[in-house]
């Protein structure tokens, strides 16, 4: 199963409710929300006031926290709270990846481990058994609008060798750089959680939308 999660970091600012609540009734299945510390990744984004009022706009509809913060075991309490329902965090981003999975599950929320571009995939061999989510970085984390790597097609590749192999029901998101011009190949390549700023918020969002999930429910 393909599923679409926009990314919030390419909304309308001035118009958060409504971008919200036109991506919902336009069928997302998820929102990505990417929350950045102006440490790990150098662009401070927003947080968990901020997820908050995003929750109350977006329903029912899965709300998929990225983490782009230093030591976020600090914070899994925190995003719980604000309504997060799978929280992701950097396998770079803190010393205890382990212990981070553990609290995330234990706060009662999915798990997600995501990997920058220069990060070998075979460090998840070691964790992949208790994830619900592996994140392929196709951009270096930080900023929307980017182009997507190239070498990350081979990258998502190995990711579905290894969860096919080991954790078939784990799901393989792939953010940064991806549009109606390269969605097919990112899909055939193995992934099935397709993240997408703004190539989901510029100009028509309900058409954005929909063309996006036709080339995803043809896969
Ligand atoms: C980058 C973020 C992405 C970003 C994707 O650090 O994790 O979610 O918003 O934006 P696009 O789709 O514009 O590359
Ligand atoms: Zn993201």
């Amino acid at each position: 199963m393909n599923y679409l999660s926009p990314s919030m970091l390419s909304i309308d600012f001035g118009n958060v409710e409504n971008s919200i609540k036109r991506v919902v009734s336009a069928g997302t299945d998820y929102i990505h929300v990417d929350v950045m510390d102006g440490l790990f990744v150098p662009n401070i984004s927003f947080g968990p006031p901020v997820i908050s009022y995003v929750k109350k706009a977006a329903g029912d509809t899965i709300l998929d926290v990225h983490l782009m913060i230093h030591k976020p075991e600090r914070y899994v309490d925190v995003f719980k709270e604000v309504g997060a329902d799978i929280l992701t965090i950097h396998y770079e981003s803190t010393d205890d990846v382990k212990g981070t999975i553990r609290l995330i599950k234990d706060a009662g929320m999915a798990v997600g481990v995501a990997l920058k571009p220069a990060t070998p995939v075979s460090v998840l061999e070691d964790i992949i058994d208790e994830l619900d989510m592996v994140l392929v970085m196709s951009v270096e984390p930080g900023f929307g609008g980017q182009s997507f790597i190239e070498e990350s097609y081979e990258r998502i590749r190995e990711a579905r060798r290894l969860v096919d192999a080991r954790n078939p029901e784990c799901n393989i998101e792939v953010d940064g750089g991806i549009g109606l011009d390269n969605l097919k190949r990112v899909l055939d390549a193995g992934a099935n959680v397709i993240v997408a700023g703004s190539a989901i918020f510029k100009n028509d969002i309900e058409k954005n939308i929909a063309d996006f999930k036709r080339i995803m429910d043809e896969v």
